[in-house]
């Protein structure tokens, strides 16, 4: 992807092309309204980043004849102010800009605003578009800091599922530099997201649209309980293979074969985090009751709503890492305008023998605290259409956990 950056201030142009490149984009810039004009047909930008107080012609101008050019017309705009007012917000829009920042800006920002840009802009691939996405459901489970208990919460999610319904689930390791959902259920690297990008042993990579049904159900692993895993390539040179495109690709191909698709996801808004984020109905958001933590989710909930989700698709689990002198709950909902919808209670010693042993909790016999936690967060965050009334043939476990409901009802 290739972008033009327009700005007569040159640290501004630094900065802007310094945070492009290391996201990945191949940056160009110009010095002004000019420059870039002249350039653009050659340059060919899939983005253009406009400043809008230039010497000569201004931003506003820039992107109006951007616009009346038809080779031009259609590439997104994206205009930076110094000012934050509503007449230079109006102003950029009539002359036609898609997105808009205020000066100055967070890296971080400019690189999700980017990127959303572009997607929306990319059509998907009609083969990926035409599918009817049936009926299943693809829950994400995220935070923006480390260590909040994404893959424990993943993990226990999708063999909760598996177990409650028996239908197909499986649960995607997106940390492609060192995913642990494999090891977390024992499960062998036998198959891994590598077999979908590149042939073993050899330089070739797989072509994307030699990636197909098949291909991807090769490259999963199963687990006894039920669900089935698309672990972490082995090394991280191998995740560094898969990009955004693949990731929607494959996602598409295991909700056409699967009715609950459950993601492990990083602690970034890197493209292919985004391209799953973007898949995903429900976005589960995991942090610890601290200062930092609640920062962290204050910024991704700003994300979300400049990505334009919904708030309905953010459910929020309280999880307590550490034991005690935590935030209060009120506190935090408070501060972040969001309910919390789950508290997971600090429960160091069988989360560490879970990991340790690669037995979740949810999948022990006994209802044990955690087993009966993870047993209803799956239940609470499964379909609409299974939750209304009990499946043909009912599992064990959807018994329990129905009796469990049952109770609670009775006792409101
Ligand atoms: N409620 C809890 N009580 C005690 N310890 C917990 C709790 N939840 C998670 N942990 C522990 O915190 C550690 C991190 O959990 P986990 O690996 O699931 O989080 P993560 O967000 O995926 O982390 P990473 O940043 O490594 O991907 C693990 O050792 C886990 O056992
Ligand atoms: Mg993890």
């Amino acid at each position: 992807m290739r972008i033009l950056v327009v700005d007569d201030d040159p640290l501004i142009l630094k900065m802007v092309a310094a945070t492009l490149s290391r996201a990945g984009y191949e940056v160009l810039t110009a010095r002004d309204g000019k420059e870039a004009l002249m350039r653009v047909d050659s340059i060919q930008p899939d983005l253009v980043i406009l400043d809008v107080m230039m010497p000569e012609m201004d931003g506003y101008e820039v992107c109006r004849r951007l616009r009346s050019k038809p080779s031009t017309a259609n590439i997104p705009i994206m205009m930076l102010t110094a000012t934050g007012t509503l007449e230079s917000k109006i102003a950029g829009y009539e002359a036609g800009s898609d997105d808009y920042m205020v000066k100055p800006f967070e890296p971080v920002e400019l690189e999700a605003r980017v990127r959303a840009l572009l997607r929306r802009r990319a059509a998907p691939p009609e083969a990926m578009a035409a599918k009817p996405e049936m009926t299943s459901r693809v829950i994400a489970v995220f935070s923006l800091r480390g260590g909040m208990g994404v893959s424990t919460v993943a993990t226990n999610l999708a063999a909760g599922l598996a177990r409650i319904w028996n239908v197909p689930t499986v649960l995607v390791d997106m940390v492609f530099t060192c995913g642990q959902c494999a090891l977390m259920l024992n499960l062998p690297l036998r198959n891994t997201w590598a077999n979908l990008t590149r042939i073993p042993f050899t330089d070739r990579i797989i072509p994307i649209h030699e990636v197909d049904a098949t291909m991807v159900n090769q490259a999963l692993l199963s687990h006894p309980c039920g669900v089935h895993v698309l672990a972490a390539p082995p090394t991280p040179m191998q995740g560094e293979e898969i990009d955004a495109e693949r990731v929607t690709l494959v996602l598409t191909l295991l909700r056409q074969q699967h009715q609950y698709v459950v993601l492990d996801l990083p602690h970034d808004f890197r493209d292919t985090t985004l391209a799953a984020l973007d898949a995903a109905q429900q976005i589960v958001y995991l942090m610890a009751p601290d200062i930092a933590s609640v920062h962290a989710a204050s910024r991704a909930l700003e994300v979300f709503d400049e990505l334009g989700y919904a708030r309905s698709k953010i459910f929020l689990i309280l999880n307590w890492t550490f034991q005690s002198h935590g935030l209060p709950r009120k506190d935090i909902e408070a501060a972040l305008r969001h309910p919390i919808d789950v508290v997971i209670p600090f429960a160091s010693e069988p989360l560490v023998d879970a990991i340790n042993t690669g037995v979740p909790p949810v999948i022990k016999p006994s209802e044990e605290p955690l087993t009966v936690l993870f047993e209803d967060l799956a239940f609470i965050l499964s379909k609409e259409e299974h939750k209304s009334r009990p499946p043909d043939a009912p599992t064990a476990v959807w018994k329990r956990v129905w009796r469990r409901q049952q109770k609670r009802q009775l006792q409101k």
